[in-house]
């Protein structure tokens, strides 16, 4: 019986984006409408490389690597719209790691999808479109295995028999929905989003599809979210660019500016002890088209910690308060002897 698809149906969705999917973007994306959100890729054998540790200062759930590395962070308050996306060559591996996060979330997905060499090259991602079997056991092993729902995204390949075939395959593993974006694993963004083969793939299938890749051509502003559904034949639409430039694209009474929208992203890393690197990355992600219009932009490429990230969007008064106030809370519980508690891998 295939778990919950209802999940996923009639639902606007931010896409898995490594670096700008992490816990601020998530829950500012969550603020402003987004029904689901999806984690950035994350490799299964970094899952179970890591260690589990409950924050008590946040109140979230770490992942650590043993350099300090946090991998993925996760609070309560976004567990019923969280989906984790796990990049995999294998299917046991990918159970083991998905059971590490199962009760932290609220879906599983497997990228099938992602075109870059390091995917391809690890049999991950846009590789598992071309070997059939691998796709059936990965994804039969997590239907099977996980008491979530288990979906997965994919590209569409060059010949629409084949992505036909490929598709009524996935759905007979008992797959609760599939994400499609409309380009082949060759095609760059500036390629046409083939939304008349997501229609059909939608017309095909008893499972929910979610239409995926309009950012570009069709999603400028909130409305267009309904014409892209419309347009794909799709109830669920997930966005990616549209939402990394500009997570307020969910917000249905319209975006809020630019820099206003930066200065909350920034105030909302601060608060969840984001990494300077992920949130410099991220706001020169938001910043990408405007970057000569505002000085805010050029003076976070020069920046090189999270106080320096504060004091250019106005926030040092700030991030010294919740610093002051994180590490209050962190020494009371350690007098406690309960700071973290470590869920060892073994
Ligand atoms: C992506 N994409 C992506 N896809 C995926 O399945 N897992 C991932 O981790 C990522 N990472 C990622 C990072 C960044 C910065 C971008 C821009 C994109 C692809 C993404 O989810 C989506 O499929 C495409 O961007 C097309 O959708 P849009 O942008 O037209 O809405």
């Amino acid at each position: 019986m295939v778990k919950n698809s209802e999940l996923y149906e009639n639902k606007t969705i931010l896409a898995p984006m490594v670096r700008v999917g992490t816990l601020p973007m998530r829950l500012l994306a969550v603020k402003y409408g987004a029904d689901l959100v999806y984690c950035e890729e994350i490799i299964d054998f970094k899952i179970l490389k890591s260690k589990r540790v409950e924050n008590d200062a946040l109140g979230t759930t770490d992942f650590v690597l043993s350099d300090g590395t946090i991998i993925f962070r996760t609070h309560p308050q976004e567990k019923d719209k969280l989906i984790f996306q796990i990049g995999t060559a294998d299917a046991k591996r990918a159970l083991k790691a998905a059971q590490r996060i199962e009760d932290l979330v609220s879906g599983v997905d497997v990228n099938m999808g992602c075109p870059k060499e390091f995917s391809i090259k690890g049999g991950m991602g846009a590789a598992l479109l071309s070997q059939p079997e691998k796709i059936k056991e990965i994804l039969t092993t997590l239907v099977n295995g996980l008491s979530v729902p288990v979906t997965c995204k994919i590209r569409i390949l060059p010949e629409l028999e084949d992505t036909l075939k490929l598709v009524k395959l996935i759905e007979s593993t008992g797959v609760s929905a599939l994400g499609v974006h409309g380009r082949t694993k060759e095609e760059r963004p500036r390629h046409s989003n083939r939304n008349n083969i997501i229609q059909t793939i939608a017309e095909l299938l008893s499972i929910p599809v979610i239409a995926n890749g309009g950012s570009k051509e069709v999603i400028k502003v909130y409305e267009d979210i309904a014409v892209f559904k419309q347009a794909t034949g799709c109830s669920s639409a997930m966005i990616a660019r549209a939402a990394e430039w500009n997570p307020t694209i969910f917000r249905a009474e319209g975006k809020l500016p630019l820099l206003d929208v930066v200065k909350e992203y920034v105030k909302v890393a601060i608060e969840w002890d984001n990494n300077w690197v992920n949130t410099k990355y991220c706001v020169l992600q938001m910043m990408h088209d405007n970057m000569l219009d505002y000085p805010e932009g050029e003076l976070t490429q020069a920046a090189m910690s999270m106080e320096d990230i504060s004091e250019i969007w106005g926030l040092k008064d700030y991030y010294l308060q919740v610093r002051q106030k994180l590490s209050k809370i962190s020494e009371g519980a350690e007098s406690q002897g309960d700071r973290v508690s470590i869920e060892t891998n073994e």
